[in-house]
């Protein structure tokens, strides 16, 4: 059956002409807005901004004759019920008349009586004319999505005649095909109609809802970054269809920055998806709808050629695009082309398992989408902002710009190797050592913590000559395969602990063996290293030394008896063995009282490694060491990494010193990790799930246990919490052998302010476990 055919009279665009002064005149009196009036461009209406001295001012809208009051009341409807279900969407607020009514009424010299309506002005650039990078066109795809679920329960728009603008109107536009002047053309157009004429009854099937219809650059404004949808204007076009129509607009006429119609409408989808999932039924209609739209445009610029001269000198530039787009997009095997979409529209974790492989740990049970951060605050999606008490590696604050600056500074001057010479990595390695003690004087640079420590590992064995090494039960020093086998951490290893490893019992003062201020503690648990260091003597493996997470972290974040660690070096010491101090978790200032953990103990590592925390995000890890252990190691290898000392991740390291440095964020931790550890207990008073709270600063253990009595491990519980304080929009972790420990560590700059809502949440969630 062929659709009633749209109305085409509408597609004459001559909006109502009423002088500036006029308009001015008409916002006053039936708005109470006085200001100047510019005009705005308009296909149907006559719009006006009309700008106060202060404020963003109003559009105030002239409708054309031809509209009814149902579609403008419509519209009215719509806009209080997005602002209502969607705030973060940016669309116009209606704006009533001064006798609280949606809109006025006025007449032209003639006597025609228009009605006449106001909007709030939404500030942001057109992205007319702009072109549109990656990033926005998944934020364009993810605001429409956001439209389109805040549409959902609307009803169908009150439309006398279907529209013209409605893809399926493109079946009765058929006839019109033969004002096409290019044969080629016209026969192309007609093949994309037929089509879409077969396939259209297949999808009734498909979701149906209001939709916007409209998203096309005239449409959207965007931010000072060009970067994120500042505000989606134009209401008039909506329509009740299939939702898969809806990125059709944008993905048929906004050009992606380099790239081509089919990958700008693949980045459109992504962004879409990532809200609205769309199935391969619906993936397979968006890309029929694109051609369509194309189609559609070609058409309709045939008929005003014919019929409408003005808006025809108007669309000259939409058909050059449709013709060039419908000539790339039907040159591509369809199927190909379709796979692409459908690999976009895939939900993210879907494309994440796929891409990624399903054994990469996901967290919390709803994992959350970032788009971006600042400071201790992380943003997902959607604008909704998550206090971060997370993540140690950006530990001068997510975004920050003084790392981003520096890093972007250098890579544009030079970024080569240390085979050639350059100051920034020597002005680093300069500033580093004058933070750690006398004689850790050598740096050498690697990629990461698994790399620091492996080639720790390596500086040991060459200079001792001995292959066995102390490590602490459960821990957890990275993922090469020599570090994998120095971590009995579970999981990172597929072996069982090697017959080279001892691995000593952890020094738990909270359910270890022995407990509290026992004065005997440190003795008794540092006396597991003799055995240790016997066993390797004896199996010729010999002592190469000791390496120990300066944090305890996966050990649950202990808080060590004091004299342990001393005690242990010296033993290992003793035994011809070298302290590779891993301050990939607590160093760069986190525990507060010092730069480095290892000062905490009072010893002095013949090596330290470093990872994490060292650039804020940007991969850099080193071993410094003293000059003679790391000549006995070079004199025999030539070591050398292609990346590793770097002067972009030289210069970002830098300018995250520098911050740790001038923003006194050592000191800031201590007090701020005091505050935080306090606020628990005063929460363990009233919740005894929370058996004991540990740490040093801003690394932050709290250990979760079935009862106080028992101190039994309840990682259920602790997991639950986890999951519902991200449901609270705050970011924690779990740690520990029996994973029941909360792991607390956010970026250093957190505030207090910050802080006392992460602990708001944490009530709120501990008073969840007990409903
Ligand atoms: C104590 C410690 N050492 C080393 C590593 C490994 O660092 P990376 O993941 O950068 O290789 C980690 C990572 O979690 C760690 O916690």
């Amino acid at each position: 059956m062929t659709p009633p055919a749209p109305s085409l009279v509408a597609l004459r665009t001559d909006p109502p002409r009423f002088s500036i002064d006029e308009a001015v005149g008409l916002a006053r009196a039936l708005f109470g807005v006085e200001g100047d009036a510019r005009l705005l461009y308009g296909e149907r209406d006559q719009n006006f901004h009309i700008r106060p001295a202060s404020g963003d001012g109003i559009v105030l809208k002239i409708v054309s004759a031809a509209e009814g009051a149902a579609a403008i009341d419509y519209q009215t409807e719509t806009l209080t019920h997005l602002l209502r279900t969607d705030p973060g969407v940016p669309v116009p607020r209606v704006v009533p008349t001064r006798d609280a009514t949606p809109y006025g009424w006025t007449n032209d010299a003639a006597g025609t009586a228009y009605l006449v309506r106001a909007v709030g002005y939404q500030p942001g650039q057109p992205l007319e004319g702009a072109a549109a990078g990656h990033t926005l066109l998944r934020d364009i795809g993810r605001m429409l999505a956001r439209l389109d679920r805040a549409l959902g329960g609307l009803a169908a728009p009150p439309h006398a005649a279907p529209l013209v603008w409605d893809p399926r109107s493109a079946v009765s536009l058929r006839h019109f095909t033969n004002l096409i002047p290019s044969a080629e053309r016209r026969r192309m157009v007609e093949r994309i109609i037929d089509r879409f004429a077969d396939l259209l009854p297949s999808y009734s099937g498909l979701r149906h809802q209001t939709i916007h219809n409209d998203g096309h650059a005239g449409n959207l404004l965007i931010d000072g970054s060009a970067r994120a949808v500042a505000g989606i204007l134009d209401f008039g076009d909506m329509i009740h269809g299939p939702l898969a129509f809806e990125l059709a607009v944008p993905a048929a006429e906004i050009d992606g920055d380099g790239l081509g119609p089919l990958d700008s409408a693949a980045e459109l989808l992504t962004g879409y998806s990532a809200i609205l999932p769309l199935d391969a039924g619906e993936i397979a209609a968006f890309y029929q709808a694109i051609l369509v739209r194309h189609a559609l445009n070609i058409t309709i610029q045939a008929w005003r050629t014919a019929h409408d001269p003005t808006g025809a000198a108007k669309l000259d530039g939409t058909v050059a695009h449709a013709v060039a787009a419908l000539d790339t997009l039907l040159s591509l095997d369809e199927a190909k082309s379709l796979a692409l979409l459908a690999d976009a529209g895939q939900p993210i974790q879907e494309r994440r398992r796929r891409r990624l492989g399903p054994g990469l740990e996901l967290s919390y049970q709803r994992p959350v989408h970032f788009g971006r951060g600042e400071g201790a605050v992380l943003y997902d999606l959607e604008g909704r902002g998550y206090i971060d008490c997370y993540n140690n590696v950006p530990s001068v604050g997510h975004g920050n710009k003084i790392v981003a600056d520096a890093i972007g500074r250098q890579m544009a001057e030079i970024c080569s190797n240390t085979r050639y010479l350059h100051h920034t990595v020597l002005d680093y390695a300069d500033r580093l050592t004058r933070t750690l003690p006398d004689g850790l004087e050598t740096c050498l640079f690697v990629n990461s913590g698994s790399e620091a420590n492996d080639a720790a590992w390596r500086i040991v064995k060459a200079v001792t000559g001995h292959t066995g090494m102390l490590v602490m039960s459960n821990a957890y020093h990275g993922i090469t395969d020599a570090v994998a086998t120095l971590s009995p951490y579970y999981g990172a290893r597929i072996e069982p602990i090697a017959p080279h490893v001892k691995a000593l019992e952890a020094p738990d003062l909270y359910r270890g063996r022995i407990r509290g201020d026992d004065p005997a503690a440190a003795v008794s648990y540092a006396a597991a290293a003799d055995v240790a260091i016997a066993e390797l003597i004896q199996s010729g493996h010999g002592v190469g030394g000791f390496l120990f997470d300066t944090g305890f972290v996966s050990n649950g974040i202990l808080d060590v008896p004091a004299g342990y660690v001393a005690a242990v070096v010296e033993k290992v010491r003793a035994a011809g063995g070298l302290i590779i101090a891993d301050e990939v978790q607590a160093g760069f200032g986190r525990t507060g009282d010092t730069l480095w953990g290892f000062q905490r103990y009072g010893i002095i590592p013949d090596l330290v490694t470093l990872g994490k925390p060292m650039a804020n995000g940007h991969p850099v890890g080193a071993v410094v060491t003293r000059p003679a252990l790391l000549d006995r190691f070079t004199d025999r290898v030539e070591f050398f990494s292609t990346f590793g000392g770097n002067p972009v991740s030289a210069a970002a390291a830098l300018a995250t010193l520098d911050i740790i440095e001038r923003d006194g964020l050592r000191a800031h931790a201590l007090v701020t990790g005091e505050f935080f550890r306090n606020g628990i207990k005063k929460l363990a008073q009233y919740h005894p799930a929370i058996g004991d709270v540990r740490g040093s600063g801003l690394l932050i253990g709290v250990d979760v246990v079935t009862d106080r009595h028992s101190r039994g491990p309840d990682p259920a519980t602790a997991r639950l919490l986890v999951n519902r304080l991200r449901d609270r929009h705050v970011l924690i972790g779990i740690d520990g052998p029996h994973g029941n420990v909360l792991k607390i560590r956010p970026p250093l700059p957190i505030t207090q302010d910050q802080v006392g809502r992460a602990l708001d949440a944490l009530r709120s969630a501990l008073e969840s476990l007990q409903t």
